[in-house]
């Protein structure tokens, strides 16, 4: 036997520890409570066979509370790189079965060092976070060791993608990091997110509530949009955000990958059957989109969040998009507080990463009510409006039904930079609808008029006849084009392609402030 193979011998033996994590028992637990450890995650994430680690056998440096007697190879987190359908991606997932996956120095100390090569290297970051937040036994070192992460967070925001998943009890810090990245992935039953956990709000607000209503995947996917997508198990979420990566391109200075695309008849003549007779009657936004991106392209992020705008990855002619659009078949698709900011982020994102966007518009304006007006829909609003029109990435708008008041403004006009606006001939863009705009403007005459309710009728179609209709924002240019629903998929992949090449620069300055 050669020097060398003791020497290799007591480096694999080393190996081998690190893999136990926190030991078999408690990889067992892990199991048992329908988790996959923080190895197995990253193998269901990457391609296979391409994981390399780094920091396999760093440990941590404290003593207090017993912890130099609690050495565990790897310090709770495993980190490295990989690749995701051949893209180099970096990876570290927190191993619960150490100290719950909590983090000080050293744990954080290897998540900083892989941020810093992802930074260098321009390759998306992937957290898989599962945690009880700062090591309590470390104190301060714990916190500086998060606040070192949240200001690389922050720092590679809009530079390289950055994608959460939560697949455990993530308390604290552990909820900080997620909340600083582009999207955050919770699964079903088995992951929350807390500031504070139950036990604390009881004993501060006497609220009863379980871990799963406080801060479940549901609550965070429905209630506080929190998280942008919720899966019903692991493997589903780890697949769910290879999907993801797959329309998102490596850094803000690189396009998203293409997928080939050979033309064909893209005629759509099912769109021109998706519009009601009567426009007060709602259709699912979705049909639209199904209907005119490349074949089940679509991806809806923030599905349960605010459903009265939808956004989401597409592909148009194997190329990526951004797809925003109003739902008519939640509350009207009226624009509200959380509707403009889900909204507002999505561009954003969408514009930071080279992204083009398409805006379905079908909006009847802001809604109104006390509770919007005083938890500030408009510094809220204003931040979709702020969001389009910051926008360098191609922007095109196709107004399917209303554009009314404000919203039309908003949606993506071309007052605010979009491209090109199109219109179906459904479209009604106007300042409000025909009966709201007919009881104000001809309010004496309706008062006065023998039969009010006839007059009010006569009114409002002779309102919607003029200006209840695309035809007369075409005539100014607003509307470039007012194109048969069965032409938009053709339309769309020719003007994207059009704009390819867009260049659009923003006034020099620090950075805007948008409205938050
Ligand atoms: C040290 C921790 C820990 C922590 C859990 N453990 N959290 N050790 N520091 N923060 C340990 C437990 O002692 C236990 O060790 C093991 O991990 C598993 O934890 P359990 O409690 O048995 O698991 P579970 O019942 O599933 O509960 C998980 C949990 C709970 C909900 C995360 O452990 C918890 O509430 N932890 C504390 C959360 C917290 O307050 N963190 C600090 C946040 S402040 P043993 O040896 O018994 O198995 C923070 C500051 C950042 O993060 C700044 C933000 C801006």
């Amino acid at each position: 036997m050669s020097h060398m193979d003791d020497k290799i011998k007591e480096l694999e033996a080393k190996r081998a520890e690190a893999l136990k994590g926190g030991g078999e028992k408690r990889i067992e637990a892990q199991h048992d409570k329908g988790k996959l450890t923080a190895r197995e995650r990253i193998h269901f994430l990457l391609d296979e066979g391409s994981f390399e680690e780094t920091g396999m056998l760093v440990t941590h440096r404290s003593t207090d509370f017993g912890l130099d007697k609690q050495k565990v190879l790897g310090d709770g987190v495993v980190t490295g790189y990989g690749t995701v359908e051949g893209r180099l991606v970096y990876v570290f997932a927190q191993d619960f079965t150490v100290m719950g996956g909590s983090l000080a120095e050293a744990h954080a100390e290897k998540i900083v060092k892989l941020m810093d090569l992802a930074m260098q290297n321009g390759a998306p970051v992937f957290g898989l976070n599962d945690s009880g937040g700062a090591r309590i036994q470390e104190g301060v070192v714990s916190l500086g060791g998060y606040a070192d992460i949240f200001y690389r967070n922050t720092r590679a925001s809009g530079v390289i993608p950055q994608i959460s998943a939560v697949m455990g009890p993530c308390a604290g810090g552990a909820v900080y990091s997620p909340a600083l990245t582009d999207f955050v992935a919770m699964v079903e039953k088995s992951s929350y997110m807390f500031v504070t956990g139950p036990n604390v709000v009881k004993t501060v607000t006497h609220e009863e509530v379980s871990s799963e209503e406080l801060g479940g995947a549901q609550a965070h996917a429905s209630k506080s949009g929190v998280t942008h997508f919720a899966y019903e198990n692991e493997i589903a979420c780890l697949n769910g955000l290879r999907q993801l990566i797959s329309y998102i391109p490596q850094n803000c200075e690189e396009e998203p990958p293409k997928l080939p695309y050979e033309p064909e008849d893209e005629a759509r003549p099912a769109l021109n059957e998706l519009i009601p007779e009567n426009p007060n009657q709602p259709y699912d936004i979705r049909e639209v989109i199904n209907g005119t991106v490349d074949a089940d392209s679509f991806l809806e992020v923030h599905r349960d969040f605010a459903q009265n705008i939808v956004v989401g990855f597409a592909r148009l002619g194997g190329r990526s998009i951004g797809v925003v659009a109003n739902q008519p078949a939640y509350l009207a698709g009226v624009l509200d507080i959380d509707s403009s900011t889900k909204g507002a982020r999505f561009v954003r994102f969408c514009d930071s990463f080279n992204i083009p966007l398409l805006v379905l518009e079908d909006v009847p304006g802001f809604l109104p009510g006390t509770d919007q007006e005083w938890n500030a829909i408009i510094t809220n609003g204003a931040k979709l409006l702020y969001a389009f029109s910051e926008a360098t990435v191609p922007r095109i708008t196709v107004i399917t039904r209303k554009a009314y008041g404000g919203a039309y403004d908003v949606m993506n006009s071309k007052h605010i930079g979009a491209d090109l606006n199109y219109a179906w001939p459904s479209a009604e863009i106007a300042v409000m609808g025909p009966k709201g705009a007919a009881e104000i403007i001809f309010r004496k005459e309706i008062k006065n008029a023998e039969d009010p309710e006839a007059k009010l009728a006569e009114k409002e179609a002779e309102y919607g006849e003029l200006f209840a209709n695309p035809y007369r924002a075409a005539a100014r240019g607003y509307v470039d084009e007012v194109i048969r629903p069965d032409q938009t998929r053709e339309k769309l992949i020719k003007s994207f392609r059009m704009l390819e090449n867009k260049v659009d620069t923003l006034p020099r300055k620090k950075h805007g402030n948008i409205p938050l």
